[in-house]
């Protein structure tokens, strides 16, 4: 799994632009942020530091605020970023590859009660809506993905969604029809908790799961691979490819345990 912090690094290696990236944020609003964050501040600060973008990516009928090329904090060093590493500002090949195929097979989503766990730039949530879930919570731990959600939600259109920002891996399981996880095998330890947890909501209330991911290494060597049946397969594009260390395609898979 690759981190941000890797991504900005390596650009700023690449760029050695460590002075003129320093000078820029020292004279505008990261000191300010440091010491003001209301939920504005926060949707002003991404509104000013994402791109509206909708190409280069699976699902072109999303518009989503991510970080680019194009921001200056790509380029700048991780520890200027003022919040957690910014996750809701990547659009992950696992979401991508989940969000293409809600869009595309729209009686997946309709009139369902879904959750998309680890929701980052809420894309999958979207599409969830787009294609006429009845509900559609989104659940990140992170507060920051919460106001990027609800950006994004405008941006497309639609009413806020709901936005849960509790960890519910391990909570007592609500009764989901669907379940979605975009890219959310990248450590042992939260696989492993999310494996557990999925078989109590499909014991409890006969949930179903789709799995978006790349293949990851904590994904294809975990335990629950043996109990996926493939929905669909996707290419990634080129610059997907090239901000993700080679991966080529991301797949969806169902979740089909026998408990
Ligand atoms: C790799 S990103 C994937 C985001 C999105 N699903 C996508 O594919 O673009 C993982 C996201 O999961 C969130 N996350 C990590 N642990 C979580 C937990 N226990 N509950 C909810 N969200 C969590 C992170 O904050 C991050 O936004």
């Amino acid at each position: 799994m690759f981190k941000l912090i890797r991504i900005f690094g390596n650009l700023y290696r690449k760029d050695n632009s460590y002075m003129t990236v320093v000078k820029a944020l020292c004279t505008t609003k990261i000191v300010y942020l440091q010491d003001c964050t209301s939920n504005n501040d926060i949707k002003n600060f991404i509104i000013e530091n994402t791109e509206i973008v909708n190409d280069h990516n699976l699902t072109p009928e999303i518009r989503l605020r991510l970080l680019t090329p194009n921001c200056r904090f790509w380029h700048a060093r991780p520890e200027l970023w003022p919040f957690s590493d910014p996750f809701w500002a990547i659009y992950w090949p696992g979401g991508q590859a989940l969000t293409r195929y809600l869009l595309s097979n729209p009686g997946v989503s309709q009139g369902k009660t879904m959750l998309d766990l680890g929701s980052g730039c809420g894309a999958s949530a979207i599409a969830a809506k787009f294609c006429g879930a009845a509900h559609v919570v989104a659940n990140d731990i992170d507060p920051v993905a919460a106001i990027a959600t609800q950006l994004n939600c405008e941006l497309n259109g639609l009413d806020p969604l709901f936005c849960e920002k509790e960890n519910l891996i391990g909570s007592e399981p609500d009764g989901y029809d669907l379940i979605l996880l975009g890219d959310m095998f990248y450590e042992e330890a939260l696989a492993d908790s999310i494996h557990s947890w999925l078989n109590r909501c499909i014991q409890t209330h006969g949930t179903q799961v789709l799995i978006g991911d790349p293949g990851r290494a904590h994904f294809e060597g975990h335990g629950i691979r043996r109990f996926l049946r493939q929905e669909a397969q996707f290419e990634l594009p080129e610059a997907v490819r090239e901000q993700n260390y080679g991966l080529t395609c991301s797949t969806v898979w169902r979740y089909l345990p026998e408990l």
